[in-house]
């Protein structure tokens, strides 16, 4: 699991804590933690983070529980981080399943071809150019411009923490980073190559490639494979990962938030939005109707096109929230401008709520503070051949 030694340290401290409360809540508590885990274990990954809530609370409060007597009832009250904690998750340091391995040569691979204009036709359009890592991701653009300038229907969602996610794209169409690796590439109006070969050739016309893909598949035949190039920048893209203040705030630190932030929290708990964003990328762990409550104007059929299922129409992907105040615009469509207007709409729409100025104000806030720390030595861009 990808939390490995860093997280679980943590995990069996808070569990300690949590099994102590649970000690005394009794059922109650049990009742709690088990509805807010709801929903999302089945969609998950391996990597999913869900993860650590799968080991779940509750059992280990039944491990913890063992000959105590029990506490006195207003312990069941549970504080703001350990409500949080039942719902959303300390981000884990990579996104790596279970028997996955990842290995330097692999990522420093994966690295290059991320930031590589000759993986498209007119040799300057790169994965960075959508997804640029020193801005969270994303390209600030409703709808990003491919190599000839046409842009897409979708806004471009951020590279950063999409390894998490129960699958790729806002429609889920492909299963994770590896397969979503080779799409831009062939997309006509995204890299434009015209094939796997075109691919191929090019790479192995620049001997630094032809080493760098020995060195990343060692004892295989053939190393430079288009299966190979999308192995190597899912390596890469499974260590983009921020951690952020809310992180600390998990982990015990009161501190790490501020008044007003703890009070959007409460407010995101309280008002229903994890019951779609979940887990410890915050979204990512499931797929939703946008416009559960009241319709959402979108000609886009989202699932729909992938399944075939007419209850899939108008579903997609819920995001991530993590550096949300950083990846405007909003929406699949790249039509919302502004935080406050997507949190807006996101209460009117999934949930029938007119939210209060005052009430967006504050969960704007707390959404501020997801935005993480870009490690810029991981992200940096090499030297390219
Ligand atoms: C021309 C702009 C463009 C380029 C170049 C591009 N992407 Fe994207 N990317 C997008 C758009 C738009 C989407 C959303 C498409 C959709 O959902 O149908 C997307 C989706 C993704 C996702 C899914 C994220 C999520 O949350 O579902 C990942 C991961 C990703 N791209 C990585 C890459 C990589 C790696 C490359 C280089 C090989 C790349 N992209 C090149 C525009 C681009
Ligand atoms: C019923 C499920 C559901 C609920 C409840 C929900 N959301 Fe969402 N949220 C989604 C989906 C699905 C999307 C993607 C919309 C799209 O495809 O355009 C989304 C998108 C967002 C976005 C835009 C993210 C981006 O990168 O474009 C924000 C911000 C957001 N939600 C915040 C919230 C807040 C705050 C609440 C509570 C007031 C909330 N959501 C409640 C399902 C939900």
């Amino acid at each position: 699991m990808a939390s490995g030694e860093r997280g679980s340290a943590r995990r069996s401290a808070w569990h300690a804590a949590v099994g102590a409360l649970l000690l005394g809540a009794g059922g109650l508590a049990l009742v709690f933690l088990a509805g807010g885990c709801g929903g999302s274990e089945e969609g998950s990954t391996a990597a999913a983070p869900g993860g650590a809530r799968k080991e779940g609370p509750a059992s280990e409060a039944k491990a913890g529980g063992t000959g105590r007597p029990p506490a006195t009832p207003q312990r069941a009250e549970p504080s703001l981080a350990e409500r949080a904690r039942a719902v959303l998750g300390v981000i884990p340091p990579v996104a790596e399943p279970e028997g996955y391995e990842r290995t330097p040569a692999k990522i420093s691979l994966g690295r290059m071809l991320y930031f590589e204009g000759r993986l498209s036709v007119n040799g300057k359009i790169s994965c960075n150019s959508c997804h640029p890592l020193d801005r969270f991701g994303a390209d600030g653009e409703p709808t990003s411009p491919g190599h000839d300038g046409t842009r897409g229907e979708r806004n471009s969602p951020s590279t950063y923490h999409a390894a998490f996610h129960v699958a790729q794209f806002w429609d889920g169409r492909a299963k994770d980073v590896e397969e979503q690796a080779k799409a831009p590439i062939l997309n006509p109006i995204e890299m434009g190559m015209p094939s796997e070969e075109a691919v191929l050739e090019m790479l192995r016309g620049i001997p630094t490639y032809v080493e760098a893909f020995a060195a990343a598949f060692p004892g295989e035949a053939t190393p430079l494979t288009y299966e190979n190039l999308a192995i190597a920048i899912g390596a890469f893209a499974r260590g983009l990962v921020t951690p952020s203040r809310f992180d600390l705030f998990l982990e015990g630190d009161e501190g790490a938030l501020t008044a007003h932030e703890k009070e959007g929290l409460r407010l995101f708990l309280d008002v229903g939005c994890t019951t779609c964003h979940q887990g410890a990328t915050i979204g990512g762990t499931m797929f939703q109707k946008l416009g559960v409550v009241h319709p959402y104007p979108t000609e886009d059929p989202g699932r729909f096109a992938v399944t075939g299922n007419e209850a899939d129409r108008f579903v997609f992907k819920v995001p991530s929230l993590r550096n949300v105040a950083r990846t405007a615009p909003y929406f699949h469509d790249g039509k919302v401008a502004t935080l406050p207007e997507a949190v807006r709409l996101m209460a009117w729409h999934q949930l029938g709520k007119e939210l209060e100025p005052g009430e967006i104000d504050a969960i704007v806030t707390f959404l501020a503070s997801l935005t993480g720390t870009i490690d810029r030595v991981y992200t940096a861009k090499p030297e390219l051949p």
